[in-house]
């Protein structure tokens, strides 16, 4: 069994070819930096882009696995949420080469990838998962790879959007996260006094909108350092993340911790996530580097996972973009 994946839900345009157990046989991201000098993502050019980006990339991997076009056993492309211009892209792409080697066509929910990119780990059930990008922070409740309930997500930005604009006041560059994260390193993280918003464990809901207010006050007052105040700032939000999470996990009886997401690569979550969860002995998963951001593997395992759920499971061919998801439990195919 071998799979052809693709993902273009945001700026990334990624392929993958997947074995049936989820080995990656080829893979590779172009990441649109096209998008920088406008300090943010702008859907028509990211649109464009895949377009004369994602022919390439899918050739590519094909041919650095060995494997022909008609090799392939199944697609699988993002249908959403994302940009909808730039799901349209991946979407028509992946269904087209299905439809002419009349093979099944999967649409994924980009949300369910994000945690299967774990899918080949040996993860324990029940688990608590952090999901924390550009677009989204939720906590998930998974009893299985196929049952997963939302816990909570935010009210307004999501962790890396808060990354996002605080470092784009900061006229620090864009994407954010990593620029605070490595800049943090050398500062003081409680030089700053920034708030807690939403900040009790218990409560599995989130917001950031208040802190980056605060930081912009902060900056704006001249009177502290872009290194304190990126550490400050990132502390506040790993706070808040790692304290949520943890207080579901073990209210929750859960054996795993999942991270997942473009902020899971942040260094001092990633950090505080395994002492908090080495302490109250719950494994904790968390994605390579590289797997953290948008890509196309973990289309292609949360695709595994429809198929391992039911063998005959395919995606009808109007199968459509969707920008927002507003459900409550989630799957990995998602019409
Ligand atoms: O998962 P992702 O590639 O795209 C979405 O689906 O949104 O996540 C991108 C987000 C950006 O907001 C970026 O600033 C953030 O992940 N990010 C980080 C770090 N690396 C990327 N945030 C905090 N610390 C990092 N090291
Ligand atoms: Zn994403």
């Amino acid at each position: 069994m071998l799979l052809l994946a693709v993902e273009t839900s945001c700026d990334d345009s990624a392929a993958a070819v997947l074995d049936g157990s989820g080995k990656v046989l080829a893979e590779e991201v172009y990441t649109q930096t096209e998008h920088c000098a406008h300090g943010g993502v702008v859907p028509e050019i990211a649109s464009r882009l895949h377009m004369s980006v994602l022919p390439g990339v899918a050739g590519r991997v094909l041919e650095k696995s060995g494997t022909p076009l008609s090799g392939i056993d199944a697609f699988a492309a993002t249908a959403g949420p994302g940009l909808t211009g730039s799901l349209l892209v991946g979407i028509s792409y992946t269904k087209s080469l299905a439809f002419a080697l009349g093979k099944p066509f999967l649409g994924i929910n980009h949300l369910s990838a994000h945690l299967h990119i774990h899918y080949t780990e040996p993860v324990e059930f029940p688990a608590v998962a952090l999901l924390a990008s550009g677009g989204h922070t939720m906590l998930f409740y998974m009893t299985s790879w196929n049952s997963c309930c939302l816990l909570g997500s935010t009210r307004d930005d999501a962790a890396g959007e808060a990354f996002d604009k605080t470092a784009k006041l900061m006229e620090l560059g864009y994407p954010g996260g990593r620029i605070i994260d490595r800049l943090a390193e050398s500062g003081d993280p409680f030089s700053v006094k920034l708030p807690l918003p939403l900040g009790s464990g218990k409560n599995p809901e989130f917001s950031f909108s208040g802190l980056k207010t605060a930081a912009k006050l902060a900056w704006e007052s001249g009177s502290v350092s872009a290194e304190d105040l990126a550490a400050s700032f990132r502390r506040t939000v790993c706070d808040i993340l790692v304290r949520k999470t943890i207080y579901q996990a073990v209210h929750r009886s859960a054996r795993s911790v999942l991270a997942a997401g473009g902020v899971s690569a942040n260094s001092l979550l990633r950090k505080e996530l395994e002492v908090s969860c080495r302490k109250r002995n719950l494994k904790l998963f968390v994605p390579p580097a590289e797997h953290t951001m948008d890509n196309a593997v973990m289309v292609g395992r949360a695709a595994l996972s429809a198929l391992h759920f039911n063998p005959d499971a395919f995606s009808p061919l109007s199968c459509n973009a969707f920008p927002r998801w507003e459900g409550t439990c989630l799957s990995p195919l998602s019409c």
